[in-house]
């Protein structure tokens, strides 16, 4: 059924997770008419997902803290090759957002005091990190909800996003199509709010579920003409479930280790000790991801090729309060009592560090009208972002865009219109439905064993170039893709563009991969073992368009004050010869 409705706002948000509820809500606070449109469910974003807390420099339990060793944790842990510009902003606003979500009903545990309790997470100095047990997005998005209900902006559910709405370099709205039904509509909008993830899904072992992070958002924004950058720095979380296979890849929250957990491997060994000494459990992601990876590679992990992680030692009714999620996880999908028994895990591609490349404060990209938030956006992360700043990054910066949006809105004097533009996105939708003898489910499948073989932990040129190859293989059988909307509704349409996002989104991640030669933070490449430090490496890797024109841009320069600040930080050396190379 193709109908032709159309919707107009001043402001439309894409994505229904932390970032686009955050940034709708600033745009209605500030006097626009917005609306928001999602894929899944809104009780159900990828924000749910995000389990172990929110971090803020509020110095609740450790009274040192502060929004200067925020920035620097955050920078010297990105490996220098962040904006510093957002690092900064995130430092200083963070405890303001997280105040205001608990306030609107994020419910964070407190201390007897009445303050916030603070945990610690990897790779921070102090304990920063504010939770609501381990399901600390889901409390944040909940309370979001309520706030998005009180003000009543709408939220449209099941709507597909297939294109942007662009002339002329002006963003004005996106065409999306009802998932269950297949109706149509155009949304014109005065500024649209981009909010749609990452694409970890294109790995075999993904922290993410079906049908989302799969780079929808990405192929929007390189087709409206935004630029890609740091697509090589995947983030690949130290401990996804091992089993049940179905369930492989899935996330035990770091809020494991932040309370206690230790990791063993099949001999017994406590074998962080080998990597870093000082931090052990808690070093960065990257560094227990990859020690986690060398264990099981060289042998030492578990028959079904994990790691353990044990929390055992400590009491059940410990476990119960502060990771009950985990607790019940375990029980429900293999029968495991984690206060008896140690946790499988093993590395999964978890948190998409690269992105639409934003401006620092206000998150416009470079289309006009149109902003991003969230994961679909780099920046603020580098080669390693600290685990707890997504959740703040998602409040602050929705709130930015929000209203970055909002004054755009208000700026402008006429809007932009165009049928044609219309026309040709429902042309391209046509266009894609195709008839031939090829499932889409299969060939999805066959994208996530060749990113996790030639694009996963540890990458080299000839594996990089093997895996475009193959790409560039499974890419031809595109047309051949059997779409069935009668058998079917529109699942193998969406799935046939989700791939289709998915291989651009691959191919991106691999080139960019192939073009650093070097090895830095996430991305870690055994033809190139060392991280350079000279100002050839200092830098972000850019694609500008969907012919993969690859650029390599300084990062954002350093204000006087920040250098101060780094120059007078102590930072932790690690080992690197344990690494496996
Ligand atoms: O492990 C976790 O709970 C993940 C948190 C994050 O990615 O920020």
């Amino acid at each position: 059924m193709i109908n032709n409705l159309f919707q107009i706002n001043n402001i439309l948000v894409i994505g229904c997770g932390g970032a686009g509820l955050r940034a709708a809500i600033e745009a209605k606070l500030n006097g626009l008419q917005v609306s928001i449109l999602g894929k899944r469910s809104k009780n159900d974003s990828h924000t749910v997902l995000a389990a172990g807390g929110i971090n803020a420099a509020f110095g609740n339990v450790d009274s040192e803290d502060c929004w200067q060793q925020h920035f620097i944790d955050t920078y010297l842990e990105g490996y220098e090759i962040a904006d510093p510009n957002q690092i900064e902003i995130m430092a200083k606003e963070s405890p303001f957002y997280v105040e205001e979500v608990d306030k609107w009903g994020a419910n964070f545990k407190k201390l007897k005091n009445k303050k916030f309790d603070q945990r610690y997470f990897g790779a921070h100095k102090f304990r920063r990190t504010c939770y609501s047990g381990d399901y600390t997005g889901q409390s944040i998005l909940h309370a979001l909800l309520k706030k998005t209900n009180e003000l009543k902006i709408p939220i449209y559910d099941n709507q597909y996003v297939f294109d942007l709405l662009v002339e002329e370099n002006i963003c004005f709205g996106a065409m999306s199509f009802n998932i269950l039904t297949g109706e149509r509509t155009a949304h014109l909008a005065d500024a649209v709010v981009l909010c749609t993830g990452g694409h970890t899904r294109i790995w075999k072992n993904s922290s993410s579920r079906k049908e989302e992070n799969t780079g929808d958002g990405f192929h929007l924004g390189l087709k409206a003409g935004c630029e890609l950058s740091d697509m090589e720095m995947i983030q690949f979380h130290p401990t996804g479930m091992v089993l049940p296979k179905e369930l492989s890849g899935t996330l035990v929250t770091e809020a494991v280790r932040g309370e206690g957990g230790i990791l063993l491997n099949a001999l017994g060994e406590r074998f962080m000790a080998k990597y870093d000494s000082e931090r052990l459990e808690l070093s960065t992601r990257d560094k227990v991801a990859m020690a986690n990876y060398t264990e099981i590679i060289e042998g030492r992990g578990s028959d079904n090729g994990g790691v353990f992680l044990d929390i055992s030692h400590k009491s059940k009714d410990f476990i119960i309060e502060k990771i009950p999620k985990i607790y019940r996880q375990f029980i429900e999908s293999s029968l495991i009592d984690i206060s008896k028994k140690p946790m499988e895990v093993s590395p999964t591609a978890h948190y998409s560090m690269g992105g639409i490349k934003v401006n620092a404060k206000d998150h416009s990209t470079r289309i006009t009208g149109l902003f991003a938030a969230g994961e679909v956006t780099c920046g603020l992360h580098g080669a390693n972002r600290l685990g707890g700043n997504s959740l703040a990054e998602i409040l602050i910066f929705g709130a930015h865009a929000g209203l970055a949006a909002s004054k755009f809105s208000k700026s402008i004097h006429t809007q932009k219109r165009s049928q044609k533009a219309i026309s040709k996105c429902h042309d391209n939708l046509n266009s894609t439905i195709s008839k031939g003898d090829e499932n889409v489910l299969l060939i999805k499948q066959e994208l996530r064993n060749i990113m996790w073989k030639y694009c996963g932990v540890i990458r080299n040129e000839k594996g990089l170039k093997e895996g475009i190859k193959r790409i560039n293989n499974i890419e031809k059988q595109f047309s051949s893709i059997d779409i069935r909307l009668e058998l079917n509704n529109q699942k193998d349409l969406i799935n046939k563009l989700d791939l289709q996002s998915s291989i651009i989104t691959a191919k991106a991640t691999m080139l960019s991969s192939l073009e650093r030669k070097e090895s830095r933070g996430a991305h870690q490449r055994n033809d190139f073992k060392d991280c350079r430090k000279d100002h050839n490496f200092n830098i972000n890797i850019s694609l500008d368009d969907n012919k993969f024109l690859i650029t390599k841009k300084n990062i954002p320069e350093l204000k006087e004050e920040l250098k101060i600040l780094l120059n007078n930080s102590d930072q932790v050396e690690v080992k690197k010869e344990n690494f496996l190379k």
